[in-house]
């Protein structure tokens, strides 16, 4: 695992970019794997720009996406069928045929298997983009006493949906399930690549950088297992969390 400590979140979004950038240089038809929330949004924006710029092209780019709520339609505002379009879709030369954000709505089994198909079919992801919940949750992998495998529908934990409130009127408007990628299909990207900011971090990502404990109350652990992994934490919170 590498751990790369930034001066500041912005500088942390600008080398995620950079590292995005330069693996689509290399590998012009290489797989995306993508998040939503809050953390990834400057990452879009630099991407947004440099491809403006001229200085990346995404047009044979495939992408796929770690998860979406159950229950909410592509056209839902709070979906991250719609975050994805807002954030980045719409801004840059991706084929829309290349790109897969997991269904929220229909068949639920059939939108698993998809998923976990998206995700190994013509190769597995470069990078898989990921952000962190305050249990440690990566995709909706929530914390417990068992994590699933692969793809899955899985209930969201109270503090998921308390986070997650901010984007929605109400708590009650916050779905409880949703699809996600299981470790399996997290953990087969080849580089698997973090980005924490934010005190309401520091726990989750206390147990990822120190120590070599590995445990289910905090999925984030289990990227200690992938040697490919790489973590980009800013100065203020790496000390906040005792890794620095
Ligand atoms: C999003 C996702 C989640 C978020 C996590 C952190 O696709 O899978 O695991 O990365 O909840 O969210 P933010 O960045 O909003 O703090």
């Amino acid at each position: 695992m590498k751990v790369i400590v930034t001066k500041s979140y912005e500088e942390s979004c600008r080398i995620a970019a950079d590292m995005i950038r330069d693996e689509v240089a290399q590998n012009p038809a290489t797989k995306l794997g993508l998040a939503t929330g809050s953390t990834p949004i400057p990452v879009y924006y630099h991407l947004v720009e440099m491809f403006q710029k001229g200085e990346v092209d995404f047009s044979e780019v495939h992408t796929v996406n770690l998860d979406e709520y159950w229950g909410l339609s592509p056209d839902h505002p709070q979906s991250y069928h719609y975050f994805m379009q807002e954030n980045l879709f719409s801004h840059i030369n991706l084929n829309p045929q290349n790109t897969y954000v997991p269904k929220g709505t229909g068949d639920a089994a059939q939108n698993t298997a998809e998923l976990t198909q998206k995700v190994y079919e013509g190769g597995v992801p470069s990078i898989q983009l990921l952000g962190i919940g305050a249990n440690g949750h990566l995709g909706f992998n929530e914390a417990g006493p068992t994590l699933v495998a692969n793809a899955h529908m899985q209930a969201l934990t109270q503090s998921t949906i308390d986070a997650n409130s901010r984007f929605f009127e109400a708590k009650d408007k916050v779905p409880t399930l949703a699809i996600t990628m299981g470790m399996r299909e997290i953990l087969a990207a080849k580089t698997p690549l973090l980005i924490a900011t934010g005190a309401a971090k520091a726990q989750a990502m206390h147990g990822l950088l120190v120590g070599d404990e590995i445990t289910t109350q905090n999925p984030s652990t289990f990227l200690k297992l992938h040697t490919g992994t790489v973590v980009i934490i800013d100065e203020e919170l790496a000390i906040m969390s005792g890794a620095k």
